[in-house]
Parts: C-alpha cells; sequence; structure tokens
C-alpha cells in the first residue's frame, strides 16, 4: 500500500468536491473544513456519480435518489427514496488521505 498524488489543494476549495479515476477506481475527494477526505465516487444504490450530487458539511447527497453519505465515514446518513419507497444501501468505501504542501495523495493498495 502506497500513497499516490490525485489532486492538487488549491483545485477544491473548501466545502467543494471533486472525482478523480485511478485505475479501476472512481474516488471523490470532499473538503470538509479545510480537510480532505475520499470515499468511492459511485453510489452504493444504484451508481449515482455523487461527485454531482450536493456536499453540505460532511454529507453528500446522491444526484439519483437522494442517498445520503457522510464522506468523513463512508456511512450511510439516510437511505434512497424512490417514490414513496425508503430504500436501504450500503456504506461507501473510504480512503486514507493526506496532504503534503500542495499535494492530496490517497492510500492505495
Ligand atoms: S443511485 Fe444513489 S441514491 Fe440511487
Amino acid at each position: 500500500m502506497s500513497f499516490v498524488k490525485v489532486a492538487e489543494a488549491s483545485d477544491i476549495p473548501i466545502g467543494k468536491m471533486k472525482s478523480i479515476k485511478m485505475k479501476d477506481k472512481e474516488i471523490l475527494i470532499a473538503d470538509v473544513n479545510g480537510k480532505y477526505y475520499a470515499i468511492g465516487n459511485r453510489c452504493t444504490h444504484r451508481g449515482g456519480d455523487l461527485s454531482k450530487g450536493i456536499l453540505e458539511n460532511n454529507v453528500v447527497t446522491c444526484p439519483l435518489h437522494g442517498a445520503k453519505f457522510d464522506v468523513t465515514t463512508g456511512k450511510v446518513v439516510s437511505g434512497p427514496k424512490i417514490g414513496p419507497i425508503n430504500a436501504k444501501t450500503k456504506d461507501g468505501i473510504i480512503y486514507e488521505v493526506k496532504v503534503e504542501g500542495n499535494e492530496i495523495m490517497i492510500k492505495v493498495s
């Protein structure tokens, strides 16, 4: 396992997020109050692109059916809503992040 540079810190302002592709992975990097977190970018429900959703503090909302994930833990905050049905989904994958200077790095296997 090693850390790989994936973005420049200056590319992701506080409260914003960005998706990156690395090998076969799509990863969402979010800046929550000046600290970076990384989770899988594809929603665990049906693969919605979380980078196209809304980030409020530490919670990202999937643009497809509204599932909410805590980007600091990957945990589901609330499941998808499809019409009157409240569905369930799995927690997201999280990645370890470190910052060196202006470089955001993610630990990959
Ligand atoms: S694909 Fe994300 S909530 Fe359904």
